[in-house]
């Protein structure tokens, strides 16, 4: 084959090969292989393009500066492009970058700043007049979507700037996942037996991308901005000044900038960035060198996909080798055996690492990890140790292939391995290790926030076989916990009367808190506390949950849309139609939403999957949620929905048949008002279309109330709703 045949071929499988790793990061979030393999892909692509010019597409992933657009939300264009940032790995091209400006700036002194390159999900926020009116994401880099409702949620980031702000300015930066609540969230996913979610970029990136402004409020995303697009009013003269601008207005920024006049101090920089970058509670994966002086960068200017004035070099992500010790099993509070590596103890992105866990027993499989190998590790996310493979190389013939224990470690009895699933439980529900995390578990600040209950209390109970369940804490007499000794024989420690009491009274506390608070502390397999709330939005109580049609549906409609074989054409015309009708009596009832890509009603997205929809199905019907139900009726346990189920949402009253959209600040929490209007008769809605009939419109409401108005769909103030539900 001709050389240029050759290369248009790879060309070709480049370009599908990139826009498929593209997608799989930009719109699933769900990236197969890491920045510099993606990198590579580009490079190689971009070398060919180099070299036979003639091959280049408008097509190109070359010509693209980031992800495709969503359909789901609506799209607005940037009012400058959202370009991207050339980048190196070299500090040898750094030299060259310094020398290239200095050729393009001929005698100048050009100071640089310095500062980290955070990884997260680029955003552009306009404010006009100090007011917040709009947030997007980068999208194509000429248009992104409208994410104004979800940003409105990250506290971090002010709807109102203080006096003096610009009449407009348009600012960049990056939404973050802090690596702690990564890891958290991680935590809990093991304990579940959930896959990790790859790194907080992604998690971030998925959550930005929920359609439902609720979900990503409970995210604890965080934001961070260093540049600015479009500005009208005066520029300060230096990016470090620029930074202490958006300072000023409480908008939050690196901490810290180095100034620079060399390469060397650059690089001075940038190393001293790459070891104190680990104590940042964002990820970064690179320092970003920038012309400090904002005139000289206006006439630097920029090339199609990034400008002259600034590069980022990328620290290669750190790893370390150490040796593989051992294997242990912990046994989580739902039962899920995890297997640890217990390392030997070595030093990496800027903390010492002697145990990771490894997930599950798949991984080990996959990874081929062997006790007494020598194995790559490095953080994922720059927090949770990971063992990202293994150097089978230096194998020596002794390791030792790793068996799941067919006991649990904890108690002795036998594990479980459920079909299809790739954890292993260990299937006593009294385990003594699992109680002890499940009653840590009931007891945290998400779950039933139960003051007095510490490890050493529920650890002390599990012993004392005085709980087998969280629930028999309900049991419990001061006479029984008083007594406690939470120390040894020699040095005893009682818990006493008063800190008894304080359990007594949380526990009594707890037995009308929310739906969601309770869902999430029984600790149903598969079902976090996202979920919980997600499944407490849509039903009325526990009872409603265990006989509830809403999670029918969701799992019927999953049976109905798996693609199969097996079936006749007939067959599955007719398991279309039926998936179809399922869809829209999911959307009816509020449970569900519809992309604008979604051709057919079933392909809605449930607002609870179907794994745990069936989980949580499975668990009321089982033994233990049939038993929790009689025991809630016993105790007097309560907990009521934070939202009626939407069948009380079209019912009887003064606002009967009409649909809201809530925008802007009001004078008491959305759900809130919400709650009035669904008691009322009305619906509620997150966004507005032609069925909208009104708009409740608060204090500073934006993209929403424009839409309304294009719709000419009718704006009330909270003064005439009041007057409508006093009817
Ligand atoms: S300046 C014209 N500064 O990295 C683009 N970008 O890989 C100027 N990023 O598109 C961008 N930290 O989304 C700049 N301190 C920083 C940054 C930063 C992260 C992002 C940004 C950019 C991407 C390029």
């Amino acid at each position: 084959m001709a050389d240029i045949e050759k290369a248009k071929q790879r060309a070709l499988e480049l370009t599908r090969e990139i826009d498929r790793h593209s997608s799989l990061y930009y719109e699933r979030a769900a990236p197969e292989i890491t920045d510099q393999e993606f990198d590579a892909l580009l490079r190689e692509l971009r070398d060919i393009e180099e070299k036979h010019p003639g091959l280049i597409s408008p097509d190109s992933p070359t010509q693209k500066v980031g992800g495709t657009v969503l359909a789901a939300f609506e799209q607005v264009r940037h009012l400058v492009p959202m370009q991207s940032l050339d980048n190196t790995y070299s500090e040898g091209e750094l030299g060259d970058f310094v020398r290239r400006i200095q050729k393009l700036l001929p005698g100048e002194t050009i100071p640089l700043t310095i500062e980290p390159k955070v990884d997260g999900v680029a955003i552009a926020l306009l404010y006009e007049n100090g007011r917040l009116v709009r947030a997007a994401t980068r999208g194509d880099g000429t248009a992104g979507d409208d994410v104004t409702e979800n940003l409105k949620t990250i506290r971090a980031i002010p709807r109102q700037l203080p006096d003096g702000a610009p009449a407009r300015m348009e600012i960049r930066g990056e939404i973050y996942l802090p690596k702690k609540l990564f890891a958290k969230i991680n935590e809990e996913r093991d304990e579940q037996g959930l896959p990790a979610f790859a790194n907080p970029r992604n998690t971030a990136a998925g959550s930005l991308k929920q359609l439902d402004s609720r979900l990503v409020a409970r995210r604890g995303l965080e934001a961070i901005f260093y540049g600015y697009g479009a500005f009208e009013g005066t520029l300060p003269r230096t990016q470090s000044e620029f930074i202490e601008l958006l300072r000023g207005f409480g908008l939050p920024v690196p901490g810290k900038l180095w100034q620079a006049q060399t390469t060397d101090e650059a690089l001075a920089a940038i190393r001293e960035l790459g070891i104190i970058r680990h104590d940042f509670p964002y990820e970064t994966d690179g320092a970003v060198l920038k012309v400090d002086i904002l005139a000289q960068r206006e006439r630097l200017g920029a090339t199609a996909k990034a400008p002259r004035w600034a590069i980022a070099y990328k620290y290669e992500p750190e790893q370390a080798e150490t040796k593989l010790r051992d294997i242990t099993v912990q046994v989580g509070r739902t039962g899920v055996l995890t297997p640890v590596a217990e390392l030997d103890p070595v030093f990496v992105s800027g903390s010492t690492v002697a145990r990771a866990t490894l997930h599950n027993e798949e991984e080990i499989v996959r990874k081929d990890i062997r006790i007494g190998d020598t194995v790559v590790i490095e953080k994922a996310g720059e927090v949770i140790p990971a063992v990202v493979k293994v150097r089978t190389d230096l194998r020596r013939g002794d390791e030792v292939v790793f068996q799941m224990p067919a006991h649990c470690p904890a108690c002795g009895d036998p594990v479980v391995r459920e079909e299809g699933f790739v954890a292993v439980r260990c299937g006593n529900l009294h385990c003594p290790a699992q109680l002890s995390r499940l009653l840590d578990h009931f007891a945290m600040r998400g779950a039933l926030d139960i003051e007095g209950l510490g490890d050493k209390v529920a650890l002390k109970l599990v012993e004392k076989k005085m709980v087998r369940t969280p629930l028999d804490l309900f049991d419990l007499q001061l006479a029984d916990l008083a007594p406690l000794n939470l120390g040894t024989e020699d040095e005893p420690h009682t818990f006493g009367e008063k800190n008894a009491q304080k359990l007594l009274n949380a526990l009594e506390r707890s037995k009308t808190l929310p739906l969601w608070r309770w869902i999430h502390a029984i600790a149903i397999p598969d079902v976090g506390a996202v979920t919980a709330r997600d499944l407490a939005s849509l039903h009325q109580d526990p009872a409603a949950l265990a006989s509830s049609e809403i999670l029918r549906d969701i799992v019927r409609l999953d049976e109905r849309t798996v693609p199969r074989k097996d079936v006749s054409k007939e067959e599955r015309e007719f398991l279309k139609q039926e998936a179809d009708a399922l869809g829209e009596k999911l959307l009816a009832a509020g449970a569900a939403t519809k992309s604008k890509s979604a051709k057919h009603p079933r392909d809605v997205n449930p607002a609870i999957g179907p794994v745990a929809a069936r989980a949580v199905l499975g668990w009321f019907a089982s033994d233990e949620g049939r038993r929790t139900l009689e025991r809630f009726a016993q105790y007097g346990i309560h907990p009521l929905g934070e939202e009626p189920s939407s069948a009380s949402a079209s019912g009887e009253g003064p606002l009967k048949g009409t649909t809201w959209v809530l925008t802007g600040a009001l004078s008491a929490p959305r759900e809130e008002i919400a709650e009035e209007i669904r008691q009322a008769g009305g619906t509620v809605s997150g966004s507005v279309s032609k069925k909208t009939t009104y708009i409740l419109a608060g204090e500073d409401a934006g993209s929403k109330l424009e839409k309304a108005r294009a719709l000419e769909v009718k704006v009330l103030s909270e003064a005439e709703f009041r007057e409508m539900v006093a009817v």
